[in-house]
């Protein structure tokens, strides 16, 4: 039974933990020989990654395909399953046509990433991460005016068994006033090194529980944005879902394990790991879309017989699926001479044409390949 400041604290599982203490623990696991060394490892990952992201020639492309990515994979940690092509589908479909109501499962995934990238924007406009913040992103991403929990009832259980694993703390004063004491550790701790802070606001933030339903969603969007915030990205690259939808069941053993034991060494080696491993990938991944650019520029640049250049070969990778439209808004050619361009990028075999409703795409397959090479598959 873990103690605060002596004293000892009252958790049972089916009764709410209002005693959840606040942020930093009192335990000295981030003096341990296996923390430090993991903390200097996931923070070299974790630069490397910065770093080459700060050499990309045009970030953008690469960030709209990875937090495509992302909101795929944390997504389906609740069970919201897309495919990479459904979604980039999806995505082409929505940008035409605001009444365009996708499949459930895609529509969720595009709200997630919406609630991504509203939430950085509203930190890039003060650098603050506030309740209010937290608030805004949750009620897009859930499509909700509910807001922080009011009522009793949310509780964490099996959902093999239904047992009762966890209930969060209760009463609306009592959440506001523990996210209140959170933001204060989000902002001024600068003790603990940040990734180890991460680890920490994580788990806090997922024990307090705020809503109702999409806290690990909203957790998860959380990590990234602190992220950024502490500088140690400048760009949001860095997704732990993918690695916590791999390693789901010791996820949820690790958060347990900290409330019911005040085992918080494990959890931070765990979500260490994940940092460094989640740094790798995305690195490789970014390289790999790199290359499969470079290799389609080639081509075109010695195969196409007129109107190769590089903003046509950057346009392609960034518009997944796209279509005579999109090169016309770039200025990079009128209707006829556009679609002429495309014609010629299918026959290099860089684009492969499919008709959806009333409009012809071209879908970049060399994307969808890079993703797929390199990030493994699920376990747990
Ligand atoms: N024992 C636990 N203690 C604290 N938090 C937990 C525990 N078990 C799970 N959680 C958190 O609760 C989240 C699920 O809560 P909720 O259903 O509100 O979020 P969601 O975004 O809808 O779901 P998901 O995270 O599955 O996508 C998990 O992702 C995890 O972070
Ligand atoms: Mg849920």
């Amino acid at each position: 039974m873990p103690h605060v400041h002596g004293k000892r604290m009252t958790f049972a599982p089916e009764k709410p933990f209002n005693d959840l203490p606040d942020l930093p623990p009192d335990s000295t696991f981030s003096e341990s020989r296996e923390i430090i060394q993991l903390t200097i490892e996931a923070r070299t990952a974790l630069a490397e990654l910065k770093g080459t992201c700060r050499t990309l020639p045009n970030p953008d492309i690469l960030l709209e395909t990875i937090s495509l990515q992302e909101s795929k994979d944390s997504s389906e940690i609740e069970n919201i399953v897309t495919t990479q092509d459904e979604l980039f589908q999806a995505d082409a479909l929505s940008g035409i046509s605001s009444s365009w109501e996708g499949s459930g499962p895609a529509k969720e995934v595009l709200r997630y990433r919406l609630s991504m990238k509203m939430g950085m924007d509203k930190m890039n406009a003060n650098g603050l991460i506030t309740t209010n913040l937290l608030v805004s992103i949750q009620q897009q991403l859930r499509n909700t005016e509910a807001g922080i929990r009011q009522q009793m009832g949310t509780v964490i259980s099996n959902p093999e068994s239904g047992t009762i694993i966890y209930t969060p703390p209760s009463g609306e004063a009592l959440i506001r006033k523990k996210l209140a004491a959170l933001e204060v550790f989000i902002h001024e701790n600068k003790e603990l090194d940040p990734v180890i802070c991460l680890a920490l606001i994580h788990y806090q933030f997922e024990a307090i529980h705020p809503f109702y339903d999409g806290n690990g969603r909203t957790g998860r969007i959380l990590n990234v944005l602190y992220l950024i915030q502490r500088g140690l990205l400048e760009h949001p690259v860095l997704y732990l879902s993918r690695y916590i939808l791999l390693h789901r069941s010791e996820y949820y053993t690790r958060l347990r394990a900290v409330t019911e034991r005040g085992d918080w060494a494990g959890w931070v080696s765990f979500i260490l790991t994940g940092v460094r491993e989640t740094s790798k990938w995305t690195l490789a991944s970014i390289i790999q879309l790199n290359k499969a650019i470079d290799e389609a520029a080639d081509l075109s640049r010695t195969r196409m017989k007129s109107g190769y250049s590089r903003e046509l070969i950057d346009l392609i990778f960034k518009h997944p699926y796209c279509k005579i439209g999109h090169l016309v808004d770039a200025g990079i050619a009128g209707r006829v001479t556009a679609s002429r361009y495309l014609n010629q990028l299918e026959k290099l075999g860089i684009l492969t044409s499919i008709q959806i409703h009333r409009d012809k795409y071209f879908i970049n397959t060399a994307i969808m390949r890079s993703l797929d090479v390199l990030l493994p598959d699920k376990r747990d």
